[in-house]
């Protein structure tokens, strides 16, 4: 396949009206994960997760994105992330999430400490001497986006746009408790699951019927900045119907969305965070972490209606991909009126692999 024919077809110089998509090979072929592996998530900043894990010393938590397995632990003030491999012979020294006054790797034991640095080799011999290679876990670069953590995998990290940092400096992001973590796996190609969310609503009457009696549809407005898009809609004052809308949508929705796939949805005294994990490219993970204002404990009616509306996303999304798939479906026209985030997204995907290929 021509990668290159394949994303000059995508035309971003038309109005969103004239506009197409991108044509299906973008979703479907893995030349073009391989590509967006390089050309986005390498070279953006990537959500990983949310300053409440990491709040006293020694809290850590693991994760891996594209390969790449991280550990991000708090340091004193700092909040510090290293790739979770033992320079030894490669094994992860991290697992899961918890507390650690230093990092030891469960294979042959050696230890570093929470600045990184290799502390002990058991039984060293003469290892230490021998070895002038630097054996300390390779940092990564961190930045803290309002409460939420992003790494940088690739090169040379890459100024974080000073519009982005203010709008989530913002308190309405910040001081909230973790409630819960649910992970769902969808068959569908990454993007799929970010042009869902940044159809500007168009989907929500259709798709949504329970949600979609708490927003005030027409109220929808969208916001397109550089690097993210925010989309507002007012809350209806419409009357609760059971526990599939108790306790969501209370005054305004806010959606905002961070080049390439971190969503954040604040509505009420709750904030949930999306983040789509790239599986291959015909799946993929989005991993929901819901926050309250309050301590909330018993949140199981609440989310209940959350859940309703990821499984109805869910299975649109998995639907699109057969689509994609079928190799009778190319390029598709935006929604003028609801999806110019969406084309936005496309837009700055284009740039992305032109400039990886430069
Ligand atoms: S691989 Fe880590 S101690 Fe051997
Ligand atoms: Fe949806």
């Amino acid at each position: 396949m021509n990668l290159i024919k394949e994303i000059q077809k995508f035309d971003d110089s038309q109005k969103v009206d004239n506009a197409f998509t991108p044509p299906a090979s973008w979703y479907v072929e893995k030349s073009f994960l391989d590509l967006e592996k390089r050309a986005v998530f390498q070279n953006e900043w990537n959500f990983v997760g949310h300053l409440s894990d990491v709040q006293k010393e020694g809290d850590y938590f693991t994760g891996k994105l594209l390969n790449k397995p991280f550990v991000v632990l708090r340091k004193g003030e700092d909040v510090k992330a290293y790739y979770n491999i033992c320079s030894h012979h490669g094994t992860c020294v991290a697992r899961g999430k918890g507390k650690a006054e230093k990092l030891t790797c469960p294979y042959h034991g050696w230890e570093y400490s929470l600045e990184g640095k290799l502390k002990k080799i058991p039984k060293a011999g003469a290892i230490k001497e021998v070895h002038s290679k630097d054996l300390n876990l390779k940092e990564i670069p961190l930045k803290l986006i309002g409460p939420f953590i992003f790494l940088f995998f690739g090169g040379k990290a890459q100024e974080v746009s000073p519009k982005l940092l203010n709008f989530f400096e913002q308190g309405q992001y910040s001081g909230l408790h973790f409630i819960k973590r649910i992970e769902y796996e969808i068959s569908c190609n990454w993007k799929v699951y970010v042009d869902n969310y940044l159809d500007g609503g168009y989907h929500v009457p259709h798709m949504h019927p329970g949600l979609s009696t708490q927003l005030d549809i027409s109220s929808y407005k969208t916001e397109i900045n550089e690097t993210f898009s925010v989309q507002r809609c007012a809350g209806e004052a419409s009357e609760v119907k059971g526990d599939e809308v108790q306790g969501r949508v209370e005054g305004e929705a806010e959606y905002t969305w961070v080049y390439p796939n971190f969503m954040i949805n604040r509505y009420g005294k709750w904030m949930d965070t999306n983040w789509v994990i790239p599986i291959n490219e015909n799946r993929c993970k989005v991993v929901f972490d819901y926050f309250h204002e309050e301590k909330v404990e018993d949140v199981d009616d609440a989310l209940k209606a959350s859940e309703k509306v990821q499984l109805e996303d869910i299975d649109i999304c998995d639907m699109v991909q057969t689509g994609l798939n079928s190799g009778v479906y190319d390029c598709g026209v935006y929604a003028p009126q609801f999806e110019a985030p969406m084309y936005s997204f496309h837009k700055l995907l284009k740039k992305s692999f032109l400039k990886e290929l430069s």
